[in-house]
């Protein structure tokens, strides 16, 4: 069954192929929804900062009464976090939401904050900064695996071109209506995994008779 399939990061992680995505499940929701998930097979979760229900998910990873060891949870660092010391707290701060004493995988939202995405900078120093924390925190057993999110060819080279841990992830927009090939090549080529989400493009593709 899918839901038992893994993948294996440059690091040697496992990391289950499905996960289930938490975008828009209020905090108070996404315990029941966590803990639904893992009873019918699901063993990778999907959060972020800024989804705000960090601590739902901690708390019905919990509930679910499986292994810590088996589930795999990723966090996303805000998009709006461009320093190190930043960073470093909003890293602990993930942790403490989630009560969790390592998270799975931990990766940057986005390579430019929300309000400024569609401006020419890059923010290259600003993810260097906020990677050197990721790092830190990799090192120090806090996460397990880091990564990258919505990051583009150049925004990947500036990271991996000064890195000490190269990005194990790059979660982006990906669905059969949506295929990035040379930008998945490209990540494949520096052995950064892509993770595809929207993968059924936010509900919309199941109103296409064949795909549904
Ligand atoms: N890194 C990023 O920047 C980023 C961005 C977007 C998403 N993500 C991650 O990817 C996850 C999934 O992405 P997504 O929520 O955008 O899109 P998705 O998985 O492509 O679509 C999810 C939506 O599809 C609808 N749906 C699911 N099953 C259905 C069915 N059988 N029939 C009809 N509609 C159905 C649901 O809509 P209803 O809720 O209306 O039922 C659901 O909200 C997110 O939760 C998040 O973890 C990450």
């Amino acid at each position: 069954m899918i839901l038992e399939e893994k993948y294996t990061l440059s690091n040697g992680v496992d990391i289950p192929k499905l996960g289930l995505g938490t975008w828009f499940i209020n905090n108070e929701d996404a315990v029941q929804a966590v803990k639904d998930a893992v009873k019918i097979g699901y063993r990778h979760i999907d959060t972020a900062q800024a989804y705000q229900n960090e601590s739902g998910v901690g708390e019905g990873i919990k509930a679910s009464g499986v292994n810590r060891e088996e589930m795999f949870v990723t966090t996303k660092l805000a998009a709006e976090v461009k320093s190190y010391k930043e960073a470093l707290a909003s890293i602990d701060a993930s942790l403490q939401r989630l009560g969790l004493d390592y998270i799975d995988m931990m990766i940057i939202h986005s390579p430019k904050p929300w309000a400024k995405f569609k401006e020419d900078e890059p923010y290259f120093e600003g993810n260097r900064e906020a990677w050197r924390a990721l790092e830190e925190a990799y090192n120090a057993g806090k996460l397990r695996a880091i990564g990258l999110s919505n990051f583009e060819k150049a925004d990947i080279d500036n990271i991996v071109d000064s890195c000490l841990v190269t990005p194990m992830v790059n979660q982006i927009l990906v669905h059969i209506s949506n295929t990035p090939k040379e930008l998945v090549e490209f990540c494949h080529e520096k052995d950064i995994l892509v993770e595809a989400y929207s993968p059924i493009g936010h509900g919309e593709l199941l109103k296409n008779g064949e795909v549904k």
